[in-house]
């Protein structure tokens, strides 16, 4: 297994959180501003310019960012070398809320244009037992996110990705520790958050811990996913991928 001795820090830097701002007020505003400032290259329809030559926005996956963290970053430093400049002087807020409405437009892909069935995909969800650590309408574990509404903020080829290869961008909020402590005892968990004195860790029983800092010998951060990799079949991986893309909240 793959580990990291790092020092925890209190505060982690705004644009690693998940996005803050993803209500419909949210959606219109970014709209409203990307009617303003990114049409002139990527097309008022975001399908990308017609004279200039700013990429297709709405294919439900980007070159340059696969999570939200990283649509923020492409989207606040722009992408060296190219016209694409980025909006350094903006607050967060309208960053978060472009990013927002740039995930609705992926919405758009079809998902009977998709290769695997939906039906089956969530057969095979069932069969694997995705649902011991992922919430789908209200019914899951907590140890990974909410899928709801998953389909909405991933496109296939990440929802892709994200099957087989979980470990790739893992969000802090997902970020498994292991917490070795001054008797010798050993534990793991999600960290769920931490101030001076305590850390505060979900454990693989979905137990709230806390530990005082004081009497923690280190603290160590799994780089790996908890997601297991499974061996999926070609078929399975197209089923499960257009499950997942069926599940828009109250589309679905
Ligand atoms: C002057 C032209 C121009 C403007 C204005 C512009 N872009 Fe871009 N944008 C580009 C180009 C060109 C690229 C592709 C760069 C590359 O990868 O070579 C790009 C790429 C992107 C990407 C990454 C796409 C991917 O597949 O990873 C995002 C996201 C994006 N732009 C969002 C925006 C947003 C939001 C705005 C408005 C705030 C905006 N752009 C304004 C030219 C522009
Ligand atoms: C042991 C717990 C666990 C199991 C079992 C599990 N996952 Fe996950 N999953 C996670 C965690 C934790 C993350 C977030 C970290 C990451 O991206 O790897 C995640 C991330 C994901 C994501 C990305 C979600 C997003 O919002 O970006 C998808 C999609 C996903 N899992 C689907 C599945 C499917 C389908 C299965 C069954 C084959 C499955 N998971 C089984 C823990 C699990």
């Amino acid at each position: 297994m793959l580990l990291l001795l790092v020092v925890l820090t209190t505060s982690v830097a705004a644009e690693e959180l998940e996005n803050p701002y993803t209500g419909g007020i949210d959606v219109r505003m970014g709209q409203r501003f990307f009617l303003s400032k990114c049409t002139s290259c990527h097309g008022v329809d975001a399908k990308g310019g017609v004279e200039a030559d700013g990429p297709d926005l709405t294919t439900g996956s980007f070159r340059h960012a696969t999570t939200d963290a990283g649509l923020f970053r492409v989207i606040r430093d722009g992408i060296e070398g190219t016209s694409m400049r980025g909006l350094r002087r903006e607050k967060e807020q309208v960053i978060w809320q472009l990013v927002t409405y740039l995930r609705t437009l992926s919405d758009r892909v079809d998902v009977d244009s998709l290769p695997g069935s939906p039906k089956v995909g969530r057969q095979v969800f069932g069969r694997l037992d995705c649902g011991r650590c992922h919430m789908v309408d209200g019914r899951g574990g907590r140890l990974g996110p909410d899928l709801s509404r998953v389909g909405e903020r991933r496109g296939p080829n990440e929802l892709a990705e994200d099957l087989t290869e979980p470990s790739a961008e893992v969000a802090p909020r997902w970020w498994t520790v292991r917490v070795n402590r001054a008797d010798g005892t050993v534990v793991e968990g999600l960290r769920m958050g931490e101030d001076t004195f305590n850390l505060r860790i979900m454990d693989g029983e979905e137990r709230l811990r806390s530990f005082a800092k004081a009497g923690l010998r280190s603290v160590e951060r799994i780089l790996e996913s908890t997601m297991p990799a499974e061996p999926l079949s070609d078929d399975e991986r197209d089923d499960l991928v257009a499950y997942l893309a069926s599940l828009r909240g109250s589309e679905s």
